[in-house]
């Protein structure tokens, strides 16, 4: 644990009946994107207002840079930002004021905060917007003020909450790319989603988090590992289906499954060559269309953990909404 820059131990949080995190044990290493990805209320937020010292864990330990959130909580606030997800902005002020309130609460002192936040509207591509009322901004703008309010204090360790959903791909890459330049400055971000994508992106480390507790750990790679590859074959006619199955089960040592003209092998521990493949369906007398070797994405592996599937809706943009 001597790299970790945060770790959590048996963290239980009950609200009356509710269980939202169940003997939660993480471990975050320094300097990294660790992404902490489950669906809608896994207990993501949760865990990151315990991490912030905005709420008690019901038991068991969160440790901070050293800080335990319980016992030294105002010192766990000196290390830590906070991007979180339901902060709102006021529409009647514009950017820059509005993180001089953000600083103001961050006891920055008037002259700091200014400087401070300067600096980060130029760093993020914002400046330019700085002095126009948030009533006007889009919403990845939004985003990238909520971004620069948990980096006023320069901490150690951000927590992003769903810095991306709802928002359009453009804006969703944007932030994309101001996260990796703070890991590249020297920053670590504890990052919850809920889109597979945005950990393949940025996280080198993941946790899957479902009900309260952590069901998977790794790299998105070893996590993708552990479910092998995926054969994926289109026949041309449905006569060829039950040949070209037989002959895959018998490749794959898997049972195959197909929707119609198309076959599935999925969680292949030991793939054949795609060579081998296509000759034995050739000598299985199938007409194939289309055939093809798949790495699994990350749903892949939450579906074989969870049972269930993790697709949120599309992201959109709500004109309007607030974070
Ligand atoms: N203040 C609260 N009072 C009562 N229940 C709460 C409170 N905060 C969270 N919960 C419950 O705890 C569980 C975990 O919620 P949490 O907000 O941590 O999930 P999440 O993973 O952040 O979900 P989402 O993706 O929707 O943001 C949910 O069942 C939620 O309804
Ligand atoms: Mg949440």
């Amino acid at each position: 644990m001597e790299d970790a820059i945060m770790y959590t131990e048996d963290v239980r949080k009950q609200f009356g009946d509710v269980v939202a995190l169940d003997g939660l044990d993480l471990v975050v290493p320094s300097h990294t994107v660790y992404g902490l990805l489950g669906p809608k209320g896994a207990g993501k937020s949760t865990i990151m207002r315990i991490l912030a010292t905005l709420t008690r864990p019901s038991s068991g330990r969160a440790v901070v840079a050293g800080f335990d959130v319980a016992r030294d909580p105002a010192d766990v606030r000196q290390v830590i930002g906070l991007a979180g997800q339901d902060a709102s902005l006021d529409d009647e002020l514009t950017g820059r004021e509005n993180l001089l309130i953000f600083g103001r609460l961050s006891r920055l002192g008037a002259r700091g905060a200014r400087r401070r936040a300067d600096e980060l509207l130029e760093r993020f591509g914002i400046a330019h917007a700085g002095n126009r009322l948030v009533g006007t901004y889009s919403h990845g703008m939004r985003r990238r003020i909520h971004l620069i309010a948990g980096l006023l204090r320069a901490p150690a360790v951000l927590l992003l909450d769903e810095p991306t959903t709802g928002l359009d791909a453009h804006s969703r890459v944007e932030i994309w790319e101001s996260v990796r330049q703070l890991v590249d400055d020297g920053t670590t971000v504890l990052l919850a989603t809920q889109y597979l994508e945005e950990v393949e992106r940025l996280a080198s480390a993941v946790g899957v988090i479902d009900q309260g507790q952590l069901i998977a750990e790794g790299s998105p790679a070893q996590l993708k590992a552990q479910l092998g590859r995926h054969v994926d074959v289109v026949v041309e006619s449905m006569d060829h289906l039950p040949s070209a199955m037989a002959r895959l089960e018998r490749l794959t040592g898997r049972c195959p499954e197909t929707d119609g003209s198309r076959i599935v092998v999925s969680a292949v521990e030991r793939m054949p060559t795609l060579p081998l493949i296509v000759s034995e369906l050739d000598a299985s007398g199938a007409v194939i269309r289309n055939v093809g070797i798949r790495e699994p994405g990350l749903d892949d592996v939450f579906l074989t953990l969870t049972g269930r599937n993790i697709k949120p809706a599309e992201p959109v943009e709500t004109p309007g909404a607030v974070w």
